[in-house]
């Protein structure tokens, strides 16, 4: 493997903070610095060192689930099934847990890893990774809600949201339903639900489509999973 692969998936940090990194001359191998990320090394007899600390191997897993309803966002759980349940046993690496949490009736993206530095960073509320979701709601959605939306908007129970970027999208007057896109960077409790709630509207669906730069892809039916491409996972990755 790749020196410059290897210090990344030992988490030390995207491509370019890697190339940073080795050129600070503070990467071994085998006792000698080393700074091209472009040699090779075996990652399970080779000793690398940063600054003299022996970095540890460790392969990490991540997966996008398009999460179905009625699926809960856990890890494991007595009575319900759980997100864990839907990924197949070979997959299901030490340590994998999801990367925020989706209501049990709500679909779409959820990540799910073993990587904790990187599920942190992506949860941080001061990284502000934006979520993108798409909703059916009951109730005429107008050019009002988009304007109260793009600023903090207090919720019944008093928590202040940050402001939200809503699209509608489809209006049906006749039923009374409207298909929205909001952009939210938190993750409050119920927090799109609630904040409809708070304009006197009902959320009948929500689906996420969007994490951070990671997009659901859309040939995944509900309940399947895949592995993230290198690409994708590099571009979760927030420098500090
Ligand atoms: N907001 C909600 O109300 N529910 C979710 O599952 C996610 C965001």
């Amino acid at each position: 493997m790749r020196l410059d692969k290897f210090l990344a998936e030992c988490n030390q940090g995207t491509r370019s903070e890697v190339k940073v990194l080795l050129k600070s001359r503070r990467v071994t191998v085998n006792g000698m610095t080393e700074n091209s990320g472009k040699r090779q090394i075996d990652e399970f007899s080779d000793i690398v060192c940063i600054d003299g600390e022996e970095l540890r191997y460790q392969s990490f897993a991540y997966y996008m689930l398009h999460k179905p309803k009625g699926v809960i966002t856990a890890t494991e759980d007595a009575v319900q099934e759980t997100v864990l349940d839907l990924i197949d046993k070979k997959d299901c690496v030490r340590g994998l847990f999801p990367v925020g949490r989706l209501d049990k009736d709500t679909t779409g993206l959820l990540l799910l890893t073993n990587d904790g530095k990187l599920a942190h960073d992506l949860l941080a509320p001061k990284k502000h990774v934006e979520k993108i979701y798409e909703a059916r709601i009951e109730g005429i959605v107008t050019e009002a809600e988009v304007e109260l939306f793009s600023k903090p908007i207090e919720l019944r129970n008093g928590e202040v949201t940050k402001p939200s970027r809503l699209v509608v999208k489809n209006v049906d007057e006749d039923a009374g339903m409207s298909e929205i896109e909001i952009t939210i960077s938190e993750g409050k409790y119920h927090q799109i639900k609630r904040m409809f709630a708070s304009a006197g509207m009902h959320v009948l669906e929500l689906k996420r489509i969007k994490m951070g730069s990671l997009e659901l892809d859309g040939r995944l039916d509900p309940g399947k999973y895949r592995a993230l491409t290198q690409t994708e996972i590099e571009g979760l990755k927030i420098s500090d």
